[in-house]
């Protein structure tokens, strides 16, 4: 089945508005009309609602970074799916390990994060990756497996088309030290192994899973030829125009 790989820029607690605006600009200017790719910015939450306008009718969608599962209520410091969805984001990223690390976000948290955001119309790309420790004891694909079925409780065939899947080893994250093709296909492979297991062999064929953890304009070509590889989720390199125009025009 085709997949429609996506690149997202995760641009974590980076720019203000004006700094947001400007990027923004610099990627709209050059990106052209992709057709066979699909490209998201997934900007801090103050930035949203800025952007919204100059990102409608535009080749590049909106999505967040991380949402509270209720619509609305007395949730001081939370932000709605509700709220995402009224302002144009079509994607949210939930279970970032940034967010599991800092946050205390857990599977279970993440599965509600996610259902939320599957029941207001968003998008949800959901973040697994092991660390290195439990890479080092062999734990990684019984790691990241769990993750997946945790975070994918109770969710439908029919929903699951809605879903994008982000590895990102944790080791990986910031760190330049990204994972090799083949360790990353490997990965990616047990995941989709995974999603059949959760639901059919078409449905898991048509998941995309993203890859994350130091990807740059030097290393994207080699990750995206691997086959289960659909799409990129950049964190340092999405901030700069340069680079993630070079990403995004991965070959
Ligand atoms: P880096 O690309 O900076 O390693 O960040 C990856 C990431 O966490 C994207 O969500």
């Amino acid at each position: 089945m085709d997949r429609t790989p996506l690149i997202a820029g995760n641009w974590k607690m980076y720019k203000t508005v004006k700094e947001a605006v400007e990027l923004v600009e610099a990627l709209l200017a050059h990106i052209g009309q992709p057709s066979d790719r699909e490209v998201l910015v997934c900007p801090p939450f103050t930035a949203l609602y800025p952007l919204s306008p100059l990102l409608a009718e535009s080749p590049i969608a909106l999505g967040a970074q991380d949402v509270f599962y209720e619509s609305q209520g007395a949730y001081t410091g939370a932000i709605s799916p509700l709220m995402l969805q009224d302002i144009g984001c079509s994607y949210v990223i939930v279970g970032h390990s940034e967010r599991r690390q800092y946050f205390g976000d857990d599977d279970t948290l993440v599965n509600r994060k996610l259902h939320a955001a599957l029941a207001h119309g968003l998008h949800p790309i959901m973040c697994v990756g092991e660390s290195k420790p439990q890479r080092d004891a062999g734990q990684a694909t019984a790691i990241v497996t769990a993750q997946v079925r945790a975070g994918l409780a109770e969710v439908t065939v029919e929903q699951m088309r809605s879903v994008v899947i982000a590895y990102e080893p944790i080791w990986a994250i910031g760190t330049g030290d990204t994972a090799t093709p083949d360790d990353a296909q490997t990965m990616h492979a047990a995941i989709r192994q995974t999603l059949t297991e959760l639901f059919d062999a078409t449905t898991a064929n048509g998941v995309r899973i993203q890859y994350g953890g130091s990807v740059k304009p030097d290393n994207v070509d080699e990750l995206m030829a691997q086959p289960d590889i659909d799409g990129a989720l950049v964190g340092g390199a999405s901030l700069k125009a340069e680079s993630f125009l070079r990403i995004i025009q991965f070959h």
